[in-house]
């Protein structure tokens, strides 16, 4: 729809979006904060809501914060840091608050730069950097992520010379997200806060490198060449081979984990330690069940102060790192690769930990707790809107005794959960 039309920004909505009436409608405008004046020149519906795609902002809102990265407002990797930081919060406290039907109070991130210990960006004949907002095959070209911090400028800087060097010409070296052709398609870069060790990772279609490609990052401490040789958009594949460690290392609260290519690790270090904090404080007994478990992070940090772990999960990569977590940090703990389709026990445990991928509990495991489960569970969530409907079911034979958001996610509207469910008596 082509017209220009003036409107105030009224408030934000839970992802973030500034939000303007027209004609009694309302509009969805990115990037936008509470007392922008904006003129709308097109907008469109998506999922049933409309969202201005041309606009510009006439006057801008007292409440705005400088940015604190020249690439915000068109690339989507974050949505938020014309926001202050409190007003992010409230709005996660105030979104959370209303799926949930309770008043929740969300922990501010220590960091809100810096902070991300993983990073997915695209290489592709379109740019180097994060897709465009609101497009899947435009990217935005970047020189650093300031959510992850400088040593993504380093590593930015080194693939684009491995590119130049390789004097292919682009349309070969790098791919083409539209057609589906190239040979570079992802460049993954992890690092320990707290070690400072880096791994990166290229993600290949199939094909050579004209030269060692490890040659161009020998300040990292782990380089993995990996390949995706289906057309699915894909940050992992294949590992080919590796250079330099075969793992690097992250210390939190007291623990070492080792982070490996192709596993989750929780991407928010500093924050990290408030989740294990707040999740081993809701924990009762001793003899603990951490369904989801990755790569140990809950289980092994709850090992080592003592209590009787049996952790879980699909990925059968995950459990191997979680075992070998455990045995690196010097503690006993039973590791299992299971679904939650599978006859999972959860009876003879005094607390059963759930930290679900955003589909939520399977309705199996669902049925299992409900029916046989111990006296606590603590539910750790990234998605409001499946843990509100695990929470509805448990809720026959649980209550829920305490809820705590963390802010693992600055400048996103993702927020992160932990619940503590008690059983009822009768
Ligand atoms: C949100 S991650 C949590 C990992 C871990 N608790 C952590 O904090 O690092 C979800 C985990 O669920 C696992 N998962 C996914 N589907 C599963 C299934 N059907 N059964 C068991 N585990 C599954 C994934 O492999 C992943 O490790």
């Amino acid at each position: 729809m082509v017209e220009k039309r003036l409107a105030r920004v009224e408030r934000l909505n839970p992802d973030l979006m500034g939000m303007a009436f027209l004609d009694g409608v309302e509009v969805e405008v990115p990037f936008t904060a509470p007392g922008d004046v904006v003129e709308i020149m097109r907008w469109r519906r998506r999922k049933g809501r409309r969202v201005a795609t041309e606009y510009t902002v006439v006057e801008r809102s007292s409440i705005r914060v400088t940015p604190g990265c020249p690439h915000f407002g068109g690339c989507g990797g974050c949505r938020a840091q014309h926001l202050p930081y409190e007003e992010q919060i409230r709005v996660k406290e105030e979104g959370l608050s209303e799926v949930l039907g309770a008043d929740v109070r969300v922990k501010p991130s220590p960091r809100v730069y810096g902070y991300r210990n993983r990073i997915d960006l695209v290489l592709s004949t379109s740019g180097i950097g994060f897709r465009r907002f609101g497009t899947w095959w435009d990217v935005v070209d970047v020189e650093e992520c300031k959510l992850f911090g400088p040593s993504s400028r380093r590593a930015i800087r080194s693939v684009r010379d491995l590119i130049e060097s390789s004097g292919a010409p682009k349309e070969e070296m790098l791919y083409d997200i539209r057609r589906g052709t190239g040979f570079l398609r992802y460049m993954v870069l992890r690092e320990g806060k707290f070690t400072g060790e880096l791994m990166v990772t290229l993600v290949t279609s199939e094909g050579e490198f004209p030269e060692d490609p490890s040659s161009y990052f020998e300040y990292a401490d782990s380089v993995y060449w990996s390949v995706n040789r289906t057309k699915s958009d894909v940050s992992y594949g294949e590992v080919r081979r590796f250079w330099g460690g075969r793992f690097i290392e992250e210390r939190i609260g007291g623990v070492t984990y080792g982070i490996h290519p192709n596993s989750f690790f929780q991407t928010n270090s500093y924050q990290l330690v408030n989740l294990l904090g707040t999740v081993s404080a809701m924990v009762d007994g001793e003899r603990v069940l951490d369904m989801y478990s990755g790569i140990g992070t809950f289980g092994v940090f709850l090992a080592k102060r003592g209590f009787r772990v049996v952790g879980v999960d699909v990925n059968p990569h995950s459990i191997e790192m979680a075992r070998m977590n455990a045995r690196r940090n010097g503690v006993e703990a039973t590791f299992i690769t299971s679904s939650d389709r599978d006859e999972v026990e959860v009876r003879g445990f005094d607390t059963v930990i759930v930290d679900p991928p955003r589909p939520g509990l399977h309705p199996k495991f669902r049925r299992r707790l409900i029916k046989e489960g111990p006296g606590t569970v603590v539910y750790v969530s990234c998605n409001p809107k499946t843990l509100r409907r695990d929470l509805e079911e448990l809720g026959s034979r649980y209550r829920v005794e305490e809820i705590q958001g963390l802010d693992m996610f600055p400048h996103t509207p993702h927020v992160e959960v932990v619940v503590k469910l008690v059983r009822l008596t009768n």
